[in-house]
């Protein structure tokens, strides 16, 4: 232990990785339900691990009440000791058995077995098996269960297949070996919106999605999604699906998104369940990307799983990465990588330049459950998508055909996984496993040089230091080029330079004039690009760009630009950007979700980051008010054309969530927002009343509370849904959303007074202190109340639900961005929760390492 305080946190370290001493052939699990006393009985056949260097034996349980412990049928009374028990074992295999009770009724943490509306449900990832009963609760010890549920509830439901079943029972047996963070159970008074599948091999399996009664109506495009998932997975990366069934159930409290237990993956309902009179086209593209994901970790996560925690990108990064291109392949290749590189931007890029950085495979932790991010996850993916482009299509998926043969079964590493792709393609991958170890965004600046018909650009790369890294070495980047002529006809197509120096020139030659260049197209890197580019160019590109991506990038840059001069030199809104902007909306040759995307403007926290890199202080007041006239004036600038646009993209077709539809929807709405700065609100309120789906509901009240007219569908809105949870979760966010800044803390403090509010549903809390926290101007209103609101009700959920308390600290993260008087009275709220008596662990570490700083 290298923490010498016994009262401090313990730190766990990569570093100190060691085998486990006992290696786990088979366990049988017999649950009896009971909301308060649940009795879970195991019998667990050990066998010491010939690799281990000790024969200690130890077992993690927490909130466990031992009733009784048996080795090989004999009593034994184990010594307990803090998070589990050792017991003296014999030096051959052994039959370990122990009964527990649990009390999964006030279980309000939501991980173990807990209890959501009657129905009972497990989340054991990561380390939540441990208080299901004693066990090795480590994902690199993986064993073949058999489960045993007793309880008159009709449904009842584990890993695996069914076994048999009767009056008050039901057994399942999972013949995959898998670790215990992905064990599941569910029982409850459930629906199934059952279907079948046939895999390319001719097996036919079952599928499910489980529900409460009153929301079957809302699985068949969840459904669809899992089939369509089961057939891409097959098609792209030849993976079939190896059980007879597969379930899904939808659960109302839940921590995060959805689990991919082994055959019966467990969903947030707000990520499965949909409707078009509930949900809108965003919910809808969600919802298809997270059923893959769970679906894809089949194989990528439970096929092959992670040696350790640290090695938690392993199975994370892959999987968004594959759901990525999944969606990319359902939908619009471009738009998907626009929202992604939209999404990493907002909290990756925030993450990584904050008090939280930490490396895509991070060197400890104390608390794992923290370190779900975005950097893990979605800075995991880009990591893939680099190593793709580095390698080239054909050898990715060579090295992932490795990959599955070499290490089926297997719990594996950051290393094993680089090891395919070196054995594949005969590369030196040592440079690029920085990126896994090193934190810190890369800043790439250029510079471009034209003599003799050679252009030659130069890249020079840095990055930052990072909480406990402040050396970093250069990395490779695959920076993606493309060069334009004057007239905008591509010069040199896409070409990946290959970087690999702290600077590097590359030269190309044969041009007969200076091109214009397009330099990271596709996003090809996760850096920061900086380039001192004119407006000029910047509307050249896009309205030129060949690259999808670096079209709307130009286009953001040139919004960007505008911005920041509005917000330090009070400048006038900038024409050239209204002029490029009108160009794209009239154009209807472009995608319209493409020039939807184009009429968005950067976000406050984006412009907020933007001006620290510049070396300013933002003011979230002025941001919002930059944005407010720059709105303003693209309404009027457009007004002539904004009503054709509106006109046009109505969708008179039966309502589908699919990208062609929605991308109408989205171009409209678009329209609709701006058109409502100055027809005070006829045309949303006219939307609103002949609205048929929750797109066109909801956009239309968003632009009804931004006209100062939406008290009456306000209210008229919460009487038509106030029985639908999760649609009453999008009135709670929407007002607090659009609510004037410096209304925003009252209207989210009066909201958790509502009678619909409770800290105990993890939607609702969000929907709530999430969406204040996420309202930049509003958060940080100057007197600090947004802070103190925010505080006080995460002091009051930490005793409940730790981890989505400990998440939600991260509203935080950017405090030190912002001038003195916002940075003391956000160290005064820190203060105040590190203060509190009996703070969890989770939130300890977050709100420490975020006061660090
Ligand atoms: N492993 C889940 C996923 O990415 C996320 C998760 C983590 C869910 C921890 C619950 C608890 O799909
Ligand atoms: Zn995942």
């Amino acid at each position: 232990m290298k923490d010498a305080s016994p009262t401090a946190p313990q730190k766990i370290y990569l570093s100190d990785y060691q085998v486990p001493n006992y290696l786990i052939d088979e366990v049988h699990l017999t649950f009896q339900l009971a909301p308060e006393a649940t009795r879970v009985r195991s019998r667990i056949t050990f066998r010491p691990n010939p690799d281990a260097t000790s024969a200690d034996f130890f077992l993690y349980g927490e909130q466990l009440t031992l009733i009784s412990a048996q080795i090989d049928g004999a009593p034994v009374t184990p010594t307990h000791v803090n998070g589990g028990l050792t017991c003296d074992v014999p030096s051959a295999p052994f039959v370990w058995e122990a009964e527990v009770e649990i009390s999964p009724a006030t279980n309000t943490a939501l991980e173990g077995l807990y209890m959501s509306n009657g129905m009972y449900c497990t989340q054991c990832e990561a380390e939540g098996f441990r208080k299901i009963t004693y066990y090795p609760d480590r994902p690199d010890v993986m064993a073949v269960f058999t489960v045993r549920i007793e309880s008159d509830l009709p449904v009842l439901l584990s890993n695996g297949n069914p076994v048999t079943s009767g009056d008050g029972f039901a057994e399942w047996h999972d013949p995959w070996p898998k670790p215990a963070y992905l064990f599941a159970l569910v029982g409850g008074d459930l629906i199934a919106h059952p279907d079948r599948f046939t895999t390319k091999s001719g097996k036919d399996v079952e599928l499910n999605i489980y529900v409460r009664p009153g929301d079957e109506g809302k699985c068949a495009f969840g459904m669809e999604a899992l089939k369509k998932s089961m057939t891409w997975d097959e098609e792209v990366y030849g993976r079939e699906y190896d059980l007879d069934i597969f379930n899904i159930v939808a659960v109302d409290d839940f921590n995060m998104g959805a689990m991919e237990n082994k055959g019966l993956n467990i969903f947030n309902s707000s990520c499965v369940l949909a409707s078009p009179e509930t949900s809108t086209d965003m919910n809808f593209e969600r919802i298809e990307a997270i059923i893959a994901h769970e679906y894809f970790h089949n194989w990528t996560g439970n096929r092959i799983t992670c040696r350790d925690w640290f090695q938690l990108c392993l199975k994370e990064g892959l999987t968004v990465y594959r759901d990525a291109q999944f969606t990319a392949d359902m939908r619009s290749e471009p738009v998907k990588r626009i929202e992604d590189v939209i999404a990493l931007r907002a909290r990756q890029f925030r993450e990584d330049n904050g008090p939280l950085a930490h490396p895509v495979r991070p060197d400890s932790f104390v608390e794992i459950n923290n370190f779900y991010t975005a950097t893990v996850y979605e800075k995991g993916a880009e990591l893939i998508g680099m190593l793709k482009t580095l390698v080239g299509d054909a050898d990715y998926y060579k090295a992932l055909d490795l990959y599955f043969d070499r290490h089926d079964g297997d719990a594996a590493t950051i290393e094993d996984w680089l090891q395919v792709f070196e054995d594949v393609t005969g590369r030196d991958l040592s440079q690029f496993k920085r990126w896994y170890e090193q934190a810190g965004t890369p800043r790439l600046s250029v510079d471009e040089a034209f003599a003799d018909g050679t252009y030659t650009l130069t890249f020079s790369q840095s990055t930052p230091a990072t909480p406990g890294q402040d050396h970093k070495d250069p990395r490779v980047i695959p920076i993606a080029v493309g060069l334009l002529g004057a007239d905008g006809n591509e010069v040199v197509p896409t070409t990946v330079l290959e970087m690999t120096e702290a600077t590097q020139s590359f030269a190309f030659d044969g041009l007969s004039a200076k091109p214009v260049p397009s330099i990271l197209r596709g996003f090809s890197a996760p850096v920061i690009l900086e380039r001192d580019s004119d407006n000029a160019e910047r509307a050249f590109l896009l309205a030129h760009d060949t690259d999808p991506f670096n079209k709307w990038e130009a286009g953001r840059a040139l919004a960007r630009a505008g911005l920041v001069e509005m917000v330090l030199n009070n400048a006038a809104p900038d024409g050239d950007y209204l002029d490029a902007v009108l160009q794209v909306l009239r154009n209807d040759d472009l995608d319209p979700a493409f020039r939807a995307l184009t009429l968005a403007l950067p976000s406050q926290d984006d412009l907020a980051q933007t001006l620290v890199d510049l070396g300013h202080t933002p003011d979230p007041t002025a941001i919002y008010q930059a944005l407010e006239t720059l709105k303003m004036a693209m309404a009027t600038h457009m007004q002539d054309v904004l009503p054709r646009i509106y006109a046009q993209y109505q969708v008179n077709e039966a309502y589908q969530p699919d990208a062609e539809q929605s991308g109408a929807r989205s171009l409209a709405n678009a329209a609709l927002a701006l058109i409502s700065r100055t027809d005070g609100g006829a045309a949303a309120q006219a939307q609103y009343d002949s609205a048929d789906n929750m797109t066109q509901q909801l956009a239309a009240l968003g632009c009804l509370i931004m006209a100062g007219k939406g008290d009456a569908a306000t209210a008229e809105f919460y009487d038509q849904w106030k029985e639908d949870r999760l649609v009453i979760d999008k009135w709670f966010a929407l007002q607090i959303s659009h609510a004037a800044p410096e209304r925003a803390a009252e209207v989210a403090a009066d909201l958790t007074q509502h009678v619909d509010f409770t800290m105990k549903n993890p939607n609702r809390f969000r929907a709530t202190l999430g969406a204040l926290a996420m309202s930049p101007a509003g958060f940080h209103r100057a007197d600090g109340a947004g802070y103190a609101l925010l505080a006080d009700w995460l002091i009051q959920l930490d005793p409940l639900n730790p981890q989505t308390t400990a998440r939600m600290c991260s509203a935080f993260e950017t405090w030190k961005r912002y001038d003195s008087d916002r940075q003391a009275l956000i160290a005064a709220q820190l203060d105040r929760i590190l203060a509190t008596p009996d703070l969890s662990r989770d939130t300890t570490e977050m709100v420490s390492r975020i006061r660090a700083s």
